[in-house]
């Protein structure tokens, strides 16, 4: 049934704070069939039941040929390259079995054990990136800080030769400020990217290494055949779920801690303290509270089914709005209270089922490095704008600020010296 009235959704005060236009559907029209900017038209599932359901639902596809809109929107996933058949073969466009065997692989060359390894290696990136604002006393943390980390982060994962990663940054630089639009100039990137992930497969398949994509021609080798544009759509997808997202987290959790000043500091003392319980426990909570991925990616009915009491038939696009879910007063104590300490927070932040975030130990990792580093160094770090003047990005996927201005006691020495 459908409520009339409401609120006005994707515009730009909905962008600075859409949790009141969230509660709205949550009470009046959990299950809503929505127009999107893009003029697709699709479901926005809000409450938490209804969207930890959705998102293990098998009826529901990612696979954007179930699509049953006009042929110039079908499909349209917002993630740059989606029109690159080349690059469409990844994870979060295929189904069972084709996913399955593709995670599994991915999985064997991701293991925690390559994640825990990487520790000192993003505490030197953080240090390092750090050290070359600190001197000023003021930073846009985005640019300066939160944007660089998890490109180079990804990049030595991956194993991209130092010497290359700059491109990398440029390319995905083009992409977070136009995201998924049909500009030329992300088009020209993501042809770029791939071109050039292509030929590093192709190199690296002489010269195997302790990284990641040496680790998925491996386990490739073993039985299991991964195309070598497979692998290729592999790398690409594990940077772009692993960038902008980790951009946004550093981003956001930094401006909830600003704006929650007990919170913080008592986040703060507990560093001191050299505890890092409270900072694990923060993590999931900023999580919660203002994650990056808003929306999770676009799911399409493979048959007639009810969601929340609502009937979807074949061919619908369903939206689970995972911003919303995590504020669900049906699942969360006060769930618009920020509470670092909170215990009882299964949050749907990185997802729920079979397309469960497989990026999650990396990013925990990147976010306490990152949190904990400015907290420790830059102990007076503050908002250096009107809250109001804030500018979040548009995206419909993916929640984050263009800028985030902060001010801080200058110190000179770099991390360690
Ligand atoms: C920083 C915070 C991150 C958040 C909040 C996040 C969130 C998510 C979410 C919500 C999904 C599921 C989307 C859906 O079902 O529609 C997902 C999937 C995925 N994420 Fe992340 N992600 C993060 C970081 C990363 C990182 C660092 C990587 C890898 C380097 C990564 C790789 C992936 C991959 C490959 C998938 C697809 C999994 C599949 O389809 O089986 N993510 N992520």
């Amino acid at each position: 049934m459908s409520v009339a009235g409401g609120p006005e959704l994707f515009g730009w005060e909905f962008a600075t704070d859409p949790y009141p236009a969230y509660a709205w559907l949550r009470e009046h029209e959990p299950v809503r069939w929505t127009t999107l900017p893009s003029g697709v038209g699709a479901w926005l599932v809000t409450r938490y039941a209804d969207a930890r359901e959705a998102l293990a639902d098998p009826r529901l596809s990612k696979n954007p040929v179930h699509h049953a809109g006009e042929s110039h929107t079908k499909g349209r996933t917002g993630i740059p390259g989606e029109r690159s058949a080349d690059l469409m073969t990844h994870l979060l466009n295929i189904d069972p079995p084709d996913h399955t065997r593709l995670r599994r692989l991915v999985s064997k060359a991701f293991t925690p054990r390559r994640v825990a390894a990487f520790e000192p290696r993003v505490r030197e990136l953080t240090d390092r990136f750090i050290d070359a604002f600190a001197p000023a006393g003021e930073a846009d943390l985005i640019h300066d800080f939160a944007f660089p980390l998890p490109i180079y982060a990804i990049c030595d994962l991956l194993g991209v030769p130092e010497e290359d990663q700059d491109d990398f940054r440029d390319w995905a630089g083009m992409m977070i400020r136009h995201g998924g639009g049909p500009r030329g100039g992300v088009a020209r990137s993501v042809k770029r990217m791939r071109a050039y992930l292509v030929e590093l497969i192709h190199r690296k398949r002489g010269d195997l290494g302790d990284d990641l994509i040496s680790g998925l021609i491996r386990a490739s080798d073993h039985g299991e055949h991964l195309s070598e544009n497979e692998a290729a759509a592999m790398a690409f997808i594990l940077l772009f779920a692993g960038f902008e997202t980790t951009v946004n987290l550093i981003g956001n959790g930094v401006h909830t801690l600003l704006r929650h000043p007990g919170q913080r500091a008592r986040l703060q003392q507990s560093l001191e303290r050299g505890e890092s319980a409270l900072l694990e426990s923060a993590v999931e909570e900023l999580l919660r509270y203002d994650g990056p991925v808003e929306l999770a990616t676009w799911r399409y009915a493979t048959e007639p089914l009810t969601v929340g009491g609502e009937k979807v038939s074949a061919g619908d696009p369903v939206l689970v709005v995972l911003a919303a879910a995590d504020r669900d007063p049906a699942r969360f104590a006060e769930p618009d209270t920020v509470d670092l300490a909170r215990r009882d927070n299964p949050h749907l932040g990185y997802g729920h089922g079979i397309h469960y975030c497989l990026g999650a130990p990396l990013a925990r990792l990147e976010a306490r490095t990152a949190l904990g580093a400015l907290l420790t160094r830059l102990p007076d770090l503050r908002l250096a704008a009107d809250p109001a003047e804030l500018r979040w990005r548009g995206g419909l996927i993916m929640r984050g600020l263009r800028t985030l201005p902060v001010a801080f006691s200058a110190s000179g020495a770099p991390h360690g010296k």
